[in-house]
C-alpha cells in the first residue's frame, strides 16, 4: 500500500487520467445530486437564479420548438426549464442517479443515460448545449472528439452553445497539496476515509489538474480532474477546425456581452 501511495503522491503527467469513476459512483454521485439541487450554491450545477437567467437567455436564441440536446444534464436543471416552454428535449449525462432523478421530475423531456463521447446522431439536433464549463473538462484528444460529433449532431444552421473558464481563473494561482482527515465519512466515502488532496498547474497556468487521493481502511483511489482556460483567441483557434460559424460571443452562459474581463466565456457556434 505504502508503494502505491508514494506513486499515487507524485504530480501526475499533463492529461493523465484516473480510472476511477467519479461522476457517476455509487457513493460520489449522492453528495452531487445534493450539490446540484441546493439552490444557493455553485458547486455541481450553478445556483438556480444563475440558471433561470440562463434559460431565459438561451429561449431568446434557441428558436421555438427546437430539437434541444444538453449534455452532460445532470439531473435535469436546465432540460426542465427548456420542456416547461415547450422545447422537444434530450438530456444526456452518464451519472445513473442525475438521469433517474431528472426522469422522476420531467416526464416530457427524453433523458439518456450515456458518455457523450459515445454518442452517435446525425443531423438530429436544432441546438446543443453544454453548461457549466463541462466542454474544458476533458482532454484534448475528447475535445476534438466531442466537436466532430456535436458538427454531425445538429440540422444545417443549428446552435452550439457552452462556456468555458477564462485565464483569470488561474492568474497568480500556484501548485498546492492539504490533507484531512474525515472520521464519519465524507464527501468521497462513507467509511471513514484519510483525502491528499493537491491542484498542480501546467501549460503557463492554463490547464490545471485537482488530484485526490482517497485513504481508507481496505482501499487507495486517486481522482484527477482536469480544468483548462481560455481566452477568446484560444477558444476561437481551438474551433476552428470543425467547420462552425461564430454566431456570438459573451461574457457568461446568461448573455453578457463580451467584455474580455469575466472569469467565464460563452461561445455559440452555428453548423454552417
Ligand atoms: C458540472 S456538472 C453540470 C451539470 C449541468 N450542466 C448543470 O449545469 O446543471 C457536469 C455534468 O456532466 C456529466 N458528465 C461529465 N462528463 C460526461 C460525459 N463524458 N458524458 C456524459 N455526461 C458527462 C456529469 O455526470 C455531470 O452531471
Amino acid at each position: 500500500m505504502l508503494d502505491k501511495l508514494l506513486f499515487l503522491a507524485q504530480k501526475p503527467a499533463l492529461w493523465q487520467r484516473s480510472c476511477e469513476p467519479f461522476w457517476d459512483d455509487e457513493h460520489i454521485s449522492k453528495g452531487m445530486l445534493e450539490a446540484h439541487l441546493n439552490p444557493d450554491w455553485d458547486a455541481a450545477s450553478r445556483r438556480h437564479s444563475y440558471i433561470d437567467c440562463s434559460v431565459k437567455w438561451l429561449a431568446s436564441i434557441i428558436p421555438e420548438g427546437s430539437k434541444i440536446l444538453d449534455l452532460g444534464c445532470g439531473p435535469g436543471l436546465y432540460t426542465k426549464r427548456f420542456s416547461d416552454a415547450g422545447y422537444d428535449v434530450t438530456g444526456m449525462d452518464y451519472s445513473r442517479r442525475s438521469i433517474a432523478y431528472a426522469k422522476e421530475h420531467d416526464t416530457k423531456a427524453k433523458y439518456i443515460y450515456q458518455n457523450y463521447l459515445e454518442m452517435d446522431y446525425a443531423e438530429e439536433f436544432d441546438a446543443i448545449t453544454l453548461i457549466y464549463c463541462d466542454y474544458a473538462a476533458l482532454i484534448p484528444d475528447e475535445r476534438k472528439t466531442l466537436l466532430s460529433k456535436i458538427h454531425l449532431a445538429l440540422k444545417p444552421n443549428g446552435l452550439f452553445i457552452f462556456d468555458v473558464f477564462t485565464e483569470k481563473t488561474f492568474y497568480g494561482k500556484k501548485d498546492r497539496t492539504s490533507w484531512s482527515y474525515h472520521e464519519n465519512g465524507g464527501f468521497w466515502s462513507d467509511k471513514p476515509h484519510l483525502c491528499l488532496e493537491a491542484e498542480y498547474y501546467f501549460e503557463n497556468n492554463t490547464v490545471k489538474v485537482d488530484k485526490t487521493i482517497v485513504i481508507t481502511e481496505n482501499d487507495l483511489r486517486e481522482y484527477l480532474i482536469w480544468d483548462t482556460v481560455y481566452t477568446k483567441q484560444t477558444l476561437l483557434d481551438e474551433v476552428a477546425p470543425f467547420g462552425f460559424q461564430i454566431h456570438g460571443i459573451y461574457d457568461d452562459a446568461c448573455g453578457s456581452p463580451f467584455t474580455g474581463a469575466a472569469d467565464t466565456l460563452c461561445l455559440v457556434l452555428r453548423k454552417g
